[in-house]
């Protein structure tokens, strides 16, 4: 078994809205271990952004109005650390890639001179020569044909695959332990986002690093994550193996998620499975189980009662009295 790197521990954060004060995500508590890929799932809103840039503490401080829990990295809390301190884990120890590359990089510099940034804020030690030295080996390594001439190139002449391919690249430059991809891929074609996720693997492996993949797209979390949480509504409601989610889901939510899957094998596939309603309001969270409104096995008392996040066996846990029973 191996160790925890991270683990996030009741992790909570409230933003300050025009109605009030919303709390984003409530409780979340998860690890990532060693070497591993933990996927984190939900519908669009759960919570899944929120609880990544709270670990790197990405927040906007004017919107943010509370962080509570605690985030251990290697067993320190992070929660606990200054800005400055936070400055050397952000691209260091722990980094991120984004959604959309062509916002997350700067219009006006040099794709090379950005590598280059990246790595003498974390390395003052090495000179110029030797960090674009470093720059050029990253680009070589995530993939880019002629990243010489690329080096000399602005984002906007690049295409988005290649932009993704620049962030990976940026993220990994100072062999960080853990990356946070967060859906690195859903703003590119099919075919891209293979090649990219592939990328992923293959340096996770290369590296010896740990990766937390949030994404919407449960075939790339099949094919690619050892471990899955899934979130709904701010709160973790199932976390399992990926073998043992995908076989045995617990959470109604999650089995209408996988349900929502077109599948292939069937010759003349019925209608597909939805899961009725929508994910209320942060401002209107119902009482008792957050999904019971939508659930189609709720009870009175899933309605009245919050269920705690249980251990089924071996490490697969979920949020629900019915599955628990
Ligand atoms: N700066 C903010 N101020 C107020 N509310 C916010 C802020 N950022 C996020 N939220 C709210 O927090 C909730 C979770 O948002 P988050 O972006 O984490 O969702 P997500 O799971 O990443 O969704 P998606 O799949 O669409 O990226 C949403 O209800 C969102 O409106
Ligand atoms: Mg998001």
């Amino acid at each position: 078994m191996s160790s925890k790197l991270l683990e996030v521990k009741n992790l909570a954060a409230s933003f300050k809205t025009e109605r009030g004060l919303m709390k984003a995500i409530d409780g979340i508590s998860f690890y990532a271990q060693e070497n591993e890929i933990l996927g984190i799932v939900g519908e669009s809103g759960c919570g899944k952004s929120v609880t990544c840039q709270s670990v790197l503490r990405l927040y906007d401080e004017k919107h943010l109005v509370k962080l509570e829990g605690e985030i251990l990295f290697d067993g320190e809390n992070l929660l606990k650390y200054s800005e400055k301190e936070m400055e050397h884990i952000r691209g260091g120890a722990i980094s991120m890639v984004f959604q959309d590359a062509l916002s997350a990089l700067n219009p006006v510099m040099k794709i090379g001179d950005q590598i280059v940034e990246g790595i003498l804020l974390h390395h003052k030690e090495l000179s110029k020569a030797e960090a674009k030295e470093r720059a050029l080996n990253i680009l070589e390594q995530v993939g880019i044909p002629a990243f010489r001439e690329r080096f000399e190139q602005y984002p906007h002449e690049l295409s988005g695959g290649m932009r993704q391919r620049i962030m990976i690249a940026i993220a990994l430059v100072c062999g960080p332990r853990i990356l946070i991809a967060d859906e690195p891929t859903t703003a590119l074609d099919v075919t891209i986002q293979a090649q990219i996720m592939n990328l992923i693997v293959r340096l996770k492996e290369e590296m010896g690093m740990s990766v937390i993949l949030i994404t919407h797209d449960l075939a790339v979390v099949a094919e690619t994550c050892d471990r899955v949480v899934v979130m709904y509504l701010g709160q973790i409601v199932e976390e399992a193996d990926v073998k043992e989610l995908f076989l045995h889901p617990a959470h109604p939510y999650t089995r209408g998620m996988m349900m929502s899957i077109p599948s292939m094998s069937e010759e003349k596939p019925e209608r597909l499975y939805v899961i009725q309603g929508t994910v209320p309001l942060l401002s209107q969270i119902p009482s008792g189980c957050r999904f019971a409104p939508r659930c189609e096995y709720a009870t009175q008392r899933c309605r009245e009662a919050m269920p705690e996040l249980e251990e089924l066996e071996n490490g697969h846990k979920v949020r629900c009295f019915m599955a628990q029973r």
